[in-house]
């Protein structure tokens, strides 16, 4: 009988609501997922996603950043907290620190993150309230791998949603964010079952040829 490669133990870093996190936890429920959830970090003890956690029997921490006395001491209190738990992969999905090089230089290749925007446009905040001030029609979200640059990396999988005229940033938001759970989930599996190949800023992985339907808004 074929064995299964043992799955990689991967750990969430939130800041808040954690949807994203949850979508993770509970794709990661499938025993053929090659990721298991093995660790909840936050950064702000009382951010809602660390309930849900707790809940689900899913290990979780906070790190306070606000009792550190800068970034290095932060991270490294994070970095013990990782290697406790043995983790392999990182997953940021809604943390709002900004990492040090020297951190990120650590988990290269290993650290994925969400980001609400079809990169590379729209980097930083506010991604829907600029896409709908630029009348842009097609909006969405990316999963890549982290770099020192804010919202740079290496892009694994992109989602896009037509952008409505009744649309207001809450309802783009809405929107995008069921893409994000679909696509990150995703971008987390070829990452931890081994089948992403990084050249230069393109990734490439074993997916099936064939192009998935265009999307057009408005319709042709
Ligand atoms: C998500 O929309 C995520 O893409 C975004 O924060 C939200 C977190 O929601 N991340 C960023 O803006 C990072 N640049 P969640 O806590 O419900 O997953």
């Amino acid at each position: 009988m074929q064995t299964n490669c043992r799955r990689k133990r991967t750990a969430v870093l939130i800041s808040g609501r954690g949807s994203n996190m949850q979508a993770l936890v509970e794709r990661a429920r499938v025993p053929s997922f090659p990721a298991e959830i093995a660790l909840v970090l936050s950064n702000r003890p009382e951010a809602a996603g660390l309930a849900f956690a707790r809940a689900n029997d899913v290990a979780c921490a906070a790190v306070d950043h606000k009792i550190y006395a800068g970034r290095e001491e932060f991270e490294r209190s994070m970095q013990a907290l990782l290697e406790l738990h043995r983790i392999e992969i990182i997953c940021l999905a809604g943390f709002m620190r900004l990492l040090t090089p020297s951190f990120i230089g650590q988990w290269q290749g290993r650290m994925l993150n969400i980001h609400p925007a079809l990169l590379p446009a729209y980097r930083g905040l506010d991604t829907h309230a600029r896409a709908l001030a630029d009348g842009v029609k097609i909006h969405g979200c990316t999963a890549h791998f982290v770099v020192p640059a804010m919202d740079e990396g290496p892009i694994v999988a992109q989602a896009a949603v037509a952008v409505l005229d009744g649309d207001t940033p809450e309802t783009l938001a809405a929107r995008v964010l069921e893409q994000e759970h679909l696509i990150y989930p995703a971008a987390l599996e070829r990452l931890a079952a081994g089948r992403l190949r990084i050249e230069g800023n393109r990734v490439y992985s074993d997916d099936p040829e064939g192009a998935p339907p265009a999307l057009r808004n408005p319709e042709a």
